[in-house]
């Protein structure tokens, strides 16, 4: 079976988990700060701050942005369920607007209309690693006043006109086993206001600056050294890998466009294809079973639009996002990592296009 999804761990990143571990010095540490400053560095940032996991860094986003009870956060339904979570985790209302149908990402042209005077931040999501159309929301939230927290969890290094996604608003990644890099569990912020990154350095450390001083009330959403000797080694690639998986999406594209509807990306937008993800408009899981026989694994992102999920039914939220929601019932993600071969890429491509005919 040729897996959705492969980590590419080798020699190096094995060597610099066992330095850790023979180091003694396993919990946050020099290693945890050195990741923060390389990723700072690749998102040009001047702020990184590394947490337990992409979850974290949103909840810790909001939180230090000063969102809570009685506020709104405008964001997008197609995505993972932590974006609009961290929002009621806050205790903030998530006004979930739709997409485009092309990018998948938040429509620009809707935000506007649902900007209340409860309005205090847009989160966008760089769905799949597809850059969110930035340029035109920095607009509105300049004009509004309003904090950007991007959900860049599937965006390391994806850029606009060569700008990086975290570099636009408060950046919120993840480094989960199978983003485009990873620390097994893992997340970072970027920001280039250093009074936001202090307040995010004490809330992810129960409000500590000085050991056992506490100074605010905050949480233990730390990284580990062990964790961050990945992260370093893994940075140092996530160029390389990265063009992986652009080159590997460029070979789909070729062989797929025309047959099925295929990934979109705007004009100086840079993806990085965390996911390569086409529409399938028939029955989409006897699809996914049939590739699956055939040998190639796949993936829905998402089945469900956030404001559909059960939990968010039984909380109320009624609203109808028709664009997200036939997006819901139609994407499908194909394998696009690094670890694939051309054989492999080719067997993919083959046997998608046997499916459509
Ligand atoms: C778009 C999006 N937002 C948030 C998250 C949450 O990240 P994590 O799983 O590291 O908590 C993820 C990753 O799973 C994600 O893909």
């Amino acid at each position: 079976m040729i897996p959705i999804a492969r980590p590419l761990i080798g020699a190096e990143e094995e060597a610099a988990v066992l330095a850790v571990l023979r180091s003694g010095q396993l919990a946050a540490g020099e290693q945890v700060e050195l990741f923060e400053r390389r990723f700072a560095e690749v998102c040009q940032v001047r702020e990184a701050v590394a947490v337990a996991n992409g979850t974290a860094a949103l909840h810790l986003a909001l939180l230090a942005h000063g969102i809570g009870p009685g506020d709104e956060v405008i964001t997008s339904p197609l995505s993972f369920a932590a974006t609009g979570n961290t929002i009621l985790l806050v205790g903030a209302k998530p006004v979930f607007v739709d997409i485009e149908p092309d990018t998948y990402n938040i429509d620009p042209e809707l935000v506007e209309a649902a900007i209340t005077p409860r309005t205090k931040a847009i989160m966008p999501v760089h769905l799949y690693g597809n850059p969110a159309d930035m340029r035109r929301l920095a607009v509105i939230a300049e004009v509004h006043g309003l904090a950007i927290i991007e959900d860049a969890c599937q965006a390391h290094g994806a850029t606009i006109d060569g700008r990086p996604m975290g570099s636009f608003g408060t950046g919120c990644f993840s480094f989960y086993a199978t983003k485009n890099i990873t620390t097994g569990e893992g997340g970072m912020l970027t920001t280039n206001d250093h009074a936001l990154a202090d307040s995010l350095r004490l809330l992810r450390s129960h409000g500590q600056r000085e050991r056992y001083y506490h100074i605010a009330l905050g949480y233990n959403l730390r990284l580990t050294n062990i964790q961050a000797a990945l992260g370093v080694v893994q940075v140092g690639k996530l160029q390389q890998l990265n063009e992986q998986r652009i080159e590997n999406a460029a070979y789909l594209t070729e062989r797929l466009q025309g047959v099925v509807p295929t990934p979109v990306t705007r004009p100086g937008h840079r993806h990085i294809y965390h996911q390569y993800t086409i529409r399938v408009p028939g029955d989409r899981e006897a699809f996914a079973a049939a590739l699956r026989e055939r040998g190639v694994g796949s993936a829905v992102h998402y089945p469900l639009p956030i404001h559909k999920q059960p939990f968010y039914q039984e909380q109320g939220f009624d609203c109808s996002l028709p664009i997200a929601e036939e997006a819901a019932r139609q994407v499908l993600s194909l394998p696009v990592h690094p670890a694939l071969s051309e054989a492999d890429l080719a067997i993919v491509a083959r046997e998608v296009r046997a499916l459509c005919r």
